[in-house]
């Protein structure tokens, strides 16, 4: 049974009936078969699974999609039922927020302004601080938080381990479409020449590892991978396309990397990433 609560004080007293071990997956809805695999691999994990769905307005920049984000709730708790959560909680913004916006948000540092956090100023300020919100509400032993978000996910764990908030963060590996296109709620805005276009990204995540996997520099790795972001369907507008090291710091030059990359396809901004190992330098 799926129980669904949708203010601070319901979810309290629900949470305090839970015994056992108890893994959180945060969401914005609008679920597809990316969060199903996040609920499904919280469910091999924890006792009870405990899925938010909120879509936090700190997050969005004032010219962004706020308004029209997909708000799908009837067919998010399907969703959820049919994964085995045990817990929903569905706050509204009021709840959330019963003063408004909160003055205090969290500074994720610098790498926060980086690759996502340049182009969206303010966007991992209004993540940490909802996400940090969400794990006192609902106080999990997990959090799973899928590798799709992978600056996202950075952040949250180093979060976790800088400020010692009690909760082990586990990454899960992204879902694609059969052609490669990463799940994500935002496709649903793409047309169909626009979803095309999209799959310029993946295909640039792939020629970029089969550069490595063929023994190539960090720099041919990067230029394979722009050759085939080129190559693709015609629409898609990059942004960045970035080799860095695992944590997102600067670098690497050899070993495990990770290539990131963000594009515009029409007025939707997607953004996807791989683990790249890079042979050692001779
Ligand atoms: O990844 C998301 O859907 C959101 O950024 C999150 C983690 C639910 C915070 O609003």
């Amino acid at each position: 049974m799926t129980q669904v609560v949708h203010t601070r004080a319901e979810l309290a007293e629900a949470r305090a009936a839970l015994k056992g071990t108890v893994g959180v997956v945060m969401t914005m809805g609008a679920l597809h078969s990316g969060h199903e695999t996040l609920l499904r691999a919280a469910r091999d994990q924890v006792d009870h699974v405990l899925v938010t769905i909120f879509v936090n307005p700190l997050q969005f920049g004032p010219n962004e999609d706020f308004d029209r984000y997909p708000r799908t709730l009837d067919a998010d708790l399907e969703v959820c039922r049919r994964a085995g959560a045990d817990l929903v909680f569905a706050p509204s913004v009021a709840d959330m927020y019963p003063d408004g916006q909160p003055r205090v948000r969290l500074d994720p540092g610098p790498l926060g302004g980086e690759l996502e956090g340049a182009s969206r100023p303010g966007f991992f300020h209004g993540v940490l601080t909802v996400v940090l919100k969400l794990l006192q509400l609902t106080r999990p032993d997990l959090a799973f938080f899928g590798e799709k978000d992978y600056q996202q996910l950075t952040l949250v764990r180093r979060m976790a381990r800088d400020l010692d908030v009690p909760v082990e963060v586990i990454g899960v590996p992204t879902v694609r479409e059969p052609d490669g296109l990463a799940l994500s709620s935002r496709n649903r805005y793409l047309s169909e020449p626009e979803r095309a276009a999209a799959l310029s990204l993946s295909a640039a995540l792939r020629a970029g590892a089969r550069a490595a996997d063929d023994g190539r520099d960090a720099g041919e790795v990067l230029s394979a991978a722009h050759a085939a972001f080129g190559a693709g369907a015609p629409g898609a507008q990059l942004d960045y396309l970035v080799l860095t090291d695992p944590e997102l710091e600067p670098g690497p030059v050899s070993g495990p990397a990770r290539l990131v990359i963000a594009a515009w396809v029409g007025t939707t901004r997607l953004i996807d990433n791989a683990a790249i190992h890079l042979a050692p330098r001779a």
